[in-house]
């Protein structure tokens, strides 16, 4: 992680889950964190959580509206890395019949074109050797029943990222796509089954455990200090596409 001290990153979605997770490892190596999400009160909930350092400041908004996107780096001015880890996805995993589009267009807007409007307003900032990293999913590769939008949209992310890391180079251009994690995320995927649908996954995955915050934070530092890696997608997923 010594590539990445000292650099200025910008983590949308740093209040919650891996977010969280790669926050915490970027302030430990010395980086100058800056997150991001829409709600004021989680930002605060994290920033406690995380001791409120003097590297950590919080900035609410929604990458969704270019207004806010195009804020958002004004304020920030020039930086290293830009890591989204967002996801709307409440009420976007249903069967068919009952897909919202509303829900699925909040999943379109905070997984496809909160990452355009990043890379269009950030990329300016961003030093040369700087990079961009979104978060995909396993969804896209297996996909399962009520998981239709979520798969969709992470694989039209992914096709993002290989013509934004030919259109921005040199800046590098990456994601990762996570297996199943233990985040809150779960509770909009299997609500009160959360914990039996983690513990079933865990028993059928080669690695034999769900994956934490943490593994995937690891990932996203390997994406932002590898200088030789754009265009890729590294999946941290413990075996799942094998299964
Ligand atoms: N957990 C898993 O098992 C899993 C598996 C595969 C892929 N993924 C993907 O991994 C990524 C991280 O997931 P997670 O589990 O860490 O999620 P999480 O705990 O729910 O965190 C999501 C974060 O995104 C922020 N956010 C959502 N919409 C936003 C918007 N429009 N503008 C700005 N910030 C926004 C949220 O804050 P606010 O609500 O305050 O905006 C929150 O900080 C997501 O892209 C997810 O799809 C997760």
């Amino acid at each position: 992680m010594a590539d990445i001290a000292k650099s200025k990153i910008v983590i949308v979605g740093g209040s919650s889950g891996m977010g969280l997770a790669l926050t915490r490892r970027c302030l430990d190596s010395g980086a100058n964190v800056t997150i991001v999400g829409r709600s004021e009160e989680k930002l605060k909930r994290a920033s406690n959580a995380l001791q409120n350092p003097p590297n950590l400041s919080a900035i609410a908004a929604d990458i969704a509206r270019e207004d806010q996107v195009a804020g958002l780096f004004e304020r920030i001015g020039q930086l290293d890395h830009i890591v989204s880890t967002a996801a709307d996805i409440e009420g976007a995993y249903e069967l068919l019949p009952a897909v919202d589009l509303k829900a699925a267009q909040r999943v379109v807007e905070s997984k496809f074109y909160g990452p355009l409007l990043l890379a269009k307003h950030g990329a300016p900032r961003l030093l040369a050797n700087g990079s961009i990293t979104f978060t995909s999913g396993i969804a896209a590769y297996r996909p399962a029943a009520r998981g239709s939008v979520v798969a969709a949209v992470n694989a039209a992310l992914e096709g993002l990222v290989r013509a934004l890391a030919v259109e921005l180079a040199p800046i590098r251009v990456n994601a990762v796509s996570p297996g199943w994690v233990d985040t809150p995320i779960w509770s909009f995927v299997a609500g009160d089954r959360k914990e039996e649908t983690l513990d079933a996954m865990a028993k059928r995955l080669p690695v034999g455990r769900v994956g934490q915050p943490e593994d995937i934070a690891d990932a996203i530092a390997f994406l932002m200090g590898n200088g030789f890696t754009t265009g890729t997608i590294l999946h941290v997923e413990g075996g799942h596409r094998l299964i």
